[in-house]
């Protein structure tokens, strides 16, 4: 076989033996190898990386750094084993230079080459196998979730509870195609430095300001051209009184449509940007203060609408960035809902997980919740000691009765803490506004507060009626009979409802 070789190619015997001297020293060999192992996973990962329809993000720290890193560091290794070798054999010239010497004629060195290439193949296969194993878990919702565990336990216990529980991290917050390919991939590399060298913010801030424009994450599953008309939601709240009495408003929401083939494009899904176009000019980091909106209809006509109280002047709104409205404008809670402590309570008085025949549970459970806590063990403590201690003052017959109440009433009040505040990540609800409505945070209102005009005088509605109507209100079980002028009777007269800002006072979350 050897003979063979050298009479077939003696062109190539010099070229071939020089190859020899370069990987004959075992220094040289173990970069070669490494190099040959870290090319094949890179040309695996990156085949996935083309391939796959979703793609994780930490799927490019794989292909694009670490891959490339072991394959720089083979390469290097070669030309450093050759130095090497030729400076020992310069310190030590009598030592005779000793190539591989390869003989198939010797069962003993065949038996010994099997064994090595087979163990090279099991081994590239398996660095194969492994980097795959490493790809599907980094796509996981455990990955973005769990590994990074303190950092994102605020983000996936919200997500856990919320309608998306089961839409994979990567849906919404990378989805498809090149361009925020690369983006998340840098910021996702990013994250992982952040995590490991402990300098992450704390809170993560909100906007997520590379977050991709909804049109390719959301509007993947849902879309917009499907016509919603009205929604149904009932809000069930409990007074602060001794006796938690219940109030109920059923409201017809009037979502409606944002494309002309399907309906009239109107309602609230009307800013969805079908037929239109809205673009806005925010003057805070939280998007929460609008002085400037544009909109332009499928005409082309363009109406701007000027907040009276802003003092930007023509020059800063030409030069300010705009955003173009889209669904996380609205809905930009989807998934991570932080619940105000007042309306947790209230589900679980309507879920009866708490015990509305407990004297004023609701105030006392809001007390409870809303009290700042340095960690969450103090908290439980906090709420078990707050709730305890004020039957036991106040009620102390009932505090022995209803012992069994009261304490799973303490339970449950915990669990409720759990899920919405995380005081080690310095988050609670309060910390990211949720834009959907008008009640805790200003929402709508950003724009829709009367005071945005158009030069000629158009005012962007605050009207109660345009967006919702109330179907029925009721306190304490009995209907409010006032009400058949189909508007919301607030507890306490408000006087023209038109003129407040619902978050002025219920922003607290529970004791207004
Ligand atoms: C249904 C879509 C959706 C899913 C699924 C989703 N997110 Fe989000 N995420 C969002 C939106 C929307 C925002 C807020 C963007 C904004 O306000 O600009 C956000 C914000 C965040 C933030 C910034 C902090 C915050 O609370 O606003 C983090 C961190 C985050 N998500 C992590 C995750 C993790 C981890 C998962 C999986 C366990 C996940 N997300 C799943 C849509 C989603
Ligand atoms: C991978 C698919 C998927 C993606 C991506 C997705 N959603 Fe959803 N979304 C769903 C499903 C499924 C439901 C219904 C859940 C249910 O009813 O159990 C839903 C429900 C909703 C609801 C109704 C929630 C409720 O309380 O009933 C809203 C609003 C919504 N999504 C908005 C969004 C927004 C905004 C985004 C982008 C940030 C988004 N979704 C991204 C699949 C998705
Ligand atoms: C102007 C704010 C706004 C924008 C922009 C917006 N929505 Fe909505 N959407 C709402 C409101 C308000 C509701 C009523 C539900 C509620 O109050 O929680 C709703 C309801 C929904 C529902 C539930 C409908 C039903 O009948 O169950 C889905 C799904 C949804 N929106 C998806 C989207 C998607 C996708 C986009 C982007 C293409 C979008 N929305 C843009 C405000 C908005
Ligand atoms: C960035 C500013 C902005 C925000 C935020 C906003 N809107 Fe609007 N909305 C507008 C503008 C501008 C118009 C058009 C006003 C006009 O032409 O008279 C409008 C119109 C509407 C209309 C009337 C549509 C029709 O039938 O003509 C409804 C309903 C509506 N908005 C609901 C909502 C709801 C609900 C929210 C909150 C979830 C919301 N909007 C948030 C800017 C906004
Ligand atoms: C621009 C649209 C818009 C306007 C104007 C508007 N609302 Fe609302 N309102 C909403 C939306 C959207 C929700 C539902 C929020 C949600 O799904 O949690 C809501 C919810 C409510 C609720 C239930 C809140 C709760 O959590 O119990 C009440 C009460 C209410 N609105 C009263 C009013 C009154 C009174 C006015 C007039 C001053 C008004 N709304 C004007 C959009 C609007
Ligand atoms: C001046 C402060 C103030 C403003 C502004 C205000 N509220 Fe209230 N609201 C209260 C108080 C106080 C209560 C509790 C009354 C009680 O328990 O008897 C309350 C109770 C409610 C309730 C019953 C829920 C509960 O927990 O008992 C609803 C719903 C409500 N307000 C909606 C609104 C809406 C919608 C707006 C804006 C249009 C608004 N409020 C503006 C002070 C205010």
């Amino acid at each position: 076989m050897n003979a063979g070789l050298e009479s077939a190619a003696p062109i190539h015997k010099n070229a071939f033996s020089r190859l020899r001297e370069l990987v004959h020293n075992p220094i040289s060999l173990v970069g070669f190898v490494l190099a040959v192992v870290a090319f094949g996973n890179f040309l695996f990962l990156f085949f996935i990386d083309l391939s796959s329809q979703h793609p994780s993000p930490y799927i490019g720290i794989l292909a694009y750094m670490v891959a490339p890193a072991f394959l720089v560091l083979g390469l290097a290794l070669v030309p450093f084993g050759v130095w090497y070798d030729r400076r020992k054999r310069r310190q030590h010239p009598a030592e005779p230079i000793r190539y591989l010497h390869v003989d198939f004629n010797d069962p003993s060195q065949r038996g010994a080459l099997t064994f090595i290439f087979t163990f090279v193949v099991a081994f590239i296969g398996l660095s194969v196998v492994g980097s795959y194993k490493a790809y599907e878990f980094t796509d996981s919702v455990q990955f973005c979730g769990q590994l990074c565990h303190s950092v994102m336990a605020p983000e996936f216990t919200a997500y856990q509870l919320s309608p998306h529980a089961r839409v994979a991290c990567v849906d919404c917050h990378v989805g498809a195609g090149a361009t925020w390919y690369v983006k998340s991939k840098l910021s996702g590399a990013r994250q992982v430095f952040a995590t490991t060298f402990n300098t992450y913010p704390r809170p993560i801030p909100t906007p997520v300001h590379n977050l991709r424009p909804a049109a390719q994450t959301c509007e993947q599953c849902h879309w917009p051209k499907k016509f919603y008309g009205a929604q149904l939601k009932v809000f069930t709240h409990f007074a602060s009184d001794e006796k938690n009495t219940p109030r109920q408003i059923r409201m017809l929401i009037n979502v409606g449509g944002g494309d002309p083939a399907t309906g009239a494009p109107e309602g609230i899904h009307w800013h969805m940007n079908i037929s239109n176009e809205i673009t806005y000019i925010a003057t805070d980091d939280q998007r929460q203060v609008i002085p400037y909106i544009h909109v332009k209809d499928h005409q082309g006509r363009v109406t701007e609408f000027f907040a009276k109280d802003s003092t930007l002047t023509k020059e800063q709104i030409a030069k300010s960035p705009r955003r173009l409205m889209d669904c996380v404008d609205c809905h930009n809670r989807p998934t991570h809902i932080y619940v105000p402590p007042d309306l947790s309570v209230d589900n679980s008085l309507l879920a009866k997980r708490l015990d509305a025949s407990l004297p004023f549970l609701k105030q006392q459970s809001v007390t409870a919740l809303t009290a700042n806590y340095p960690t969450t063990p103090a908290a439980m403590q906090g709420i078990a000691k707050s709730i305890g201690s004020f039957y036991e003052s106040k009620y102390p017959d009932l505090a022995r009765s209803k012992q069994l109440e009261i304490r799973s009433a303490i339970d449950e009040l915990q669990r409720i803490y759990r899920n919405t505040t995380f005081p080690e990540m310095k988050l609670n609800w309060q910390t990211h506004p949720n834009n959907i409505g008008h009640f805790y945070f200003n929402g709508c209102f950003r724009c829709h507060d009367g005071q945005h005009v158009s030069p000629d005088g158009k005012a962007i509605a605050k009207d109660c009626q345009i967006c919702h109507s109330v179907l029925s209100q009721e306190e304490g079980g009995v209907s409010m009979a006032a009400l058949q002028k189909v508007s919301f009777q607030h507890p306490i007269d408000l006087g023209d409802m038109t003129q407040v800002n619902c978050s002025d006072c219920h922003a607290s979350g529970g004791t207004q």
